[in-house]
């Protein structure tokens, strides 16, 4: 297990299930070099503790997180020339990578520019009703720098992500059900119980299938072409017919009992 740490709080609420709370509320958890690192650290814990099954990622019910802390961007960066030397956002891509395990995001409140951006690097964005997104870097004169640009297309298409960019309005949890950036909205004291839920869910699957069927949307993501996606899906696919979970699964399914699952 892991020591405590400042920026960010780890609790297991049920089996499989790694809770990620951001914890730095009187900044409305601005996302600092510090509390990245702290989440990087919990990913990797993650990642290497099989009993996880899945990550939740979580704030508090004022502020999922209201962006990349302005003023240590501010401080800490002051030309092109300093960004590139120190590697700025580089230890922000490794946290997040540090875990190839399904990320939940449980967003209530604020998701604000590298808040929502770290919404849209989970899995799964699962929304409070009083969640609100938006990418309003370019008020302060700089452009979404944490995926945004590039996962925002892809999740609401082209108009829309132009919409939010270029406007940099904000967007309420409805709007953004609708538009597909988020799968479900729920009230804010079900917001974290639901995503905890859903992890469980995954959590209690196969989880070489669960890897398997996370690359193959993955790579949609990622694809240019519809046909090269479709041929690695069907690639991965047939990986799964090597896993003793698939054939138990089947024979369970046809045996009409509740399957075994031993994750291989
Ligand atoms: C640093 C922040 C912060 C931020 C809030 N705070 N957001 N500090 N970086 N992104 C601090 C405030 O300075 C204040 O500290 C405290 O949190 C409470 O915030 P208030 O503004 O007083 O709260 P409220 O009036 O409720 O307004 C909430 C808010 C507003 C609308 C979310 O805080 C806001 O507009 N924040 C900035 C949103 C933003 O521009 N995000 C994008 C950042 S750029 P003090 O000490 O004064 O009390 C970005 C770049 C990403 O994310 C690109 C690479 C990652």
């Amino acid at each position: 297990s892991l020591s405590p740490m400042e920026h960010v709080t780890l609790t297991t609420p049920a089996a499989g299930v790694l809770v990620v709370e951001l914890n730095r509320p009187k900044a409305l958890n601005a996302l600092s070099d510090a509390l990245m690192k702290d989440l990087g650290v919990a990913l990797a814990h993650a990642q290497q503790d099989q009993a996880v099954g899945a990550v939740v990622i979580t704030g508090n019910d004022k502020a999922f997180a209201a962006g990349a802390d302005v003023k240590e961007l501010a401080r800490e960066h002051a030309n092109r020339e300093d960004c590139v030397k120190k590697a700025c956002l580089k230890t922000w891509y490794d946290a997040m990578g540090a875990t190839s395990k399904p990320k939940i995001a449980a967003v209530r409140g604020y998701a604000f520019g590298g808040g929502c951006e770290l919404a849209l690097a989970c899995d799964i964005v699962i929304a409070a009703e009083n969640a609100q997104f938006g990418l309003p870097e370019l008020s302060l004169g700089t452009i979404p720098g944490f995926g945004g640009t590039q996962r925002m297309i892809r999740a609401v298409g082209k108009s829309k992500a132009m919409d939010l960019i270029l406007t940099g309005r904000r967007m309420k949890a409805d709007e953004a059900e609708r538009s597909g950036l988020v799968s479900r909205v729920v009230p804010v004291e079900r917001c974290l119980p639901e995503a905890v839920e859903a992890a469980q869910a995954i959590a209690a699957l196969s989880s070489p299938s669960v890897a398997l069927a996370k690359r193959a949307v993955d790579a949609a993501d990622a694809f240019v072409a519809l046909d090269e996606g479709l041929e690695f899906e069907r690639q991965l696919f047939y990986d799964t017919f090597d896993l003793d979970d698939r054939r138990e699964g089947m024979a369970a399914f046809c045996e009409k009992r509740k399957a075994a699952f031993t994750d291989s």
